[in-house]
C-alpha cells in the first residue's frame, strides 16, 4: 500500500508538472480567462484519470513520458466538465477540490467560457504534444476516442441524462446508462488513451484494458454517490447531500447503502477478472481498482 501511495505521488506529481507548463501563464492576455483555467485544473485534485493513463502504460511497459500529453488531456476535458457541473443552471455548488467553484471565484460567464477553453487545450494537446510517438493514424484515434467520451454520446450525453433525470426514480438499467456515459466514458478513454499510447497494441489486451475501465469507471461513480451520503464536506472538498438537495437518483437511493457498495464491490472484482492476462506490471491498474472503492474522497 505504501508503494501504491508512492507511485500515486509520482504519477500525480508528473501530471502536474505537464498540466502546468501546457496551460496559458495567467500573465498571459485574456488575464481573468487564463487564471480562471489554471484555478480550476492546479487545484486538489486526486488525478485519478491521468493515473489510470500511466498505470495503463506501466501495465503495456511503456516509457512514461509519451503519456504527459494523454494524461494532461483527460485531466483537462474532466476539470472543465467539474467547472459546468458546478454552475447554477446544473449542480449549483459552491464548493469543488476545498475551495470556491469556478463560477463563484470568478463569474458565470468566465467559468463557461474556461471550460470551452479548457476542452479545446485538451484536444490542442493530443493533437500536437511531440512527446506522443504513435503514427498519425493512431494519434487520430487519440483524439478520437477522447472526443467521443466527451460528447453527446459520453460524458455531455451523460450529464444531459443527468438533468433530465432529476427527480424521476430510474431503474438500474437507466442509472447505469447515466454513470456509465456521466462519468464511465472518461474513465474508459484514460485507460484506452494509455493503451493506444503502445506503438502496437493487441487487440485482446486492449479490449481487456477497456472492459477493465468501463468496470471501475461505474463503480467510481457509485462510490461518488455513497460519499455524497457517507462522507463529508471538509474530506471530500465539495459539498455533502448535494445529489439528495438536488433530488438525483443514485445507487445508494434504488439500492440501499448496502446494496450500492456491494454493487461497486462487484464491479471491482470484475475488473480485476480482466487483468489476469497480465504480468505483474499490472500491479498499479489492480490497486487503482481497489482505491477507486476504499477511497475516503
Ligand atoms: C468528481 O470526480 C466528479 C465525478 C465524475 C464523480 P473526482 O472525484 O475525480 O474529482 P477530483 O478530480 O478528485 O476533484
Ligand atoms: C459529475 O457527477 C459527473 C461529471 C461529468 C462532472 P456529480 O455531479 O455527481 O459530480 P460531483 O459529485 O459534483 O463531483
Ligand atoms: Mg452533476
Ligand atoms: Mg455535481
Ligand atoms: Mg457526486
Amino acid at each position: 500500500m505504501t508503494d501504491f501511495k508512492e507511485r500515486l505521488q509520482v504519477y500525480q506529481k508528473s501530471v502536474e508538472n505537464a498540466l502546468d507548463s501546457w496551460l496559458p501563464k495567467p500573465s498571459i492576455q485574456p488575464k481573468k480567462l487564463h487564471k480562471a483555467m489554471r484555478y480550476s485544473v492546479l487545484g486538489e485534485g486526486k488525478r485519478i484519470r491521468p493515473v489510470l493513463v500511466y498505470a495503463t502504460g506501466e501495465a503495456l511497459g511503456l516509457n512514461l513520458q509519451q503519456l504527459d500529453g494523454p494524461a494532461c488531456a483527460v485531466e483537462i476535458i474532466h476539470a472543465y466538465s467539474l467547472i459546468h457541473d458546478d454552475l447554477p443552471s446544473m449542480d449549483d455548488d459552491d464548493l469543488r477540490r476545498g475551495r470556491p467553484t469556478c463560477h463563484m471565484a470568478y463569474d458565470e460567464a468566465t467559468a463557461i467560457l474556461a471550460g470551452d477553453a479548457l476542452q479545446a487545450l485538451a484536444f490542442h494537446i493530443l493533437a500536437h504534444d511531440e512527446k506522443i510517438i504513435v503514427n498519425s493514424n493512431q494519434r487520430l484515434n487519440m483524439i478520437n476516442t477522447l472526443a467521443v467520451a466527451s460528447g453527446s454520446r459520453g460524458m455531455a450525453g451523460g450529464q444531459a441524462i443527468d438533468l433530465e433525470s432529476v427527480g424521476k426514480s430510474l431503474n438500474i438499467a437507466e442509472l447505469e446508462n447515466m454513470h456509465i456515459h456521466k462519468t464511465g466514458a472518461l474513465i474508459k478513454a484514460s485507460a484506452e488513451l494509455g493503451a493506444l499510447s503502445a506503438e502496437n497494441i493487441d487487440s485482446e489486451l486492449f479490449s481487456r484494458i477497456s472492459q477493465y475501465a468501463k468496470c471501475i469507471g461505474l463503480a467510481f461513480q457509485i462510490k461518488d454517490d455513497i460519499l455524497d451520503i457517507e462522507g463529508d464536506t471538509e474530506t471530500l472538498g465539495k459539498p455533502q447531500g448535494s445529489d439528495q438537495a438536488l433530488n438525483k437518483p443514485t445507487y445508494p437511493n434504488l439500492l440501499g447503502l448496502e446494496g450500492a457498495k456491494q454493487a461497486a464491490n462487484d464491479l471491482f472484482d470484475k475488473a480485476i477478472r480482466c487483468l489476469d492476462v497480465f504480468d505483474e506490471k499490472a500491479e498499479m491498474l489492480k490497486q487503482l481498482a481497489n482505491y477507486v472503492v476504499k477511497r475516503e474522497k
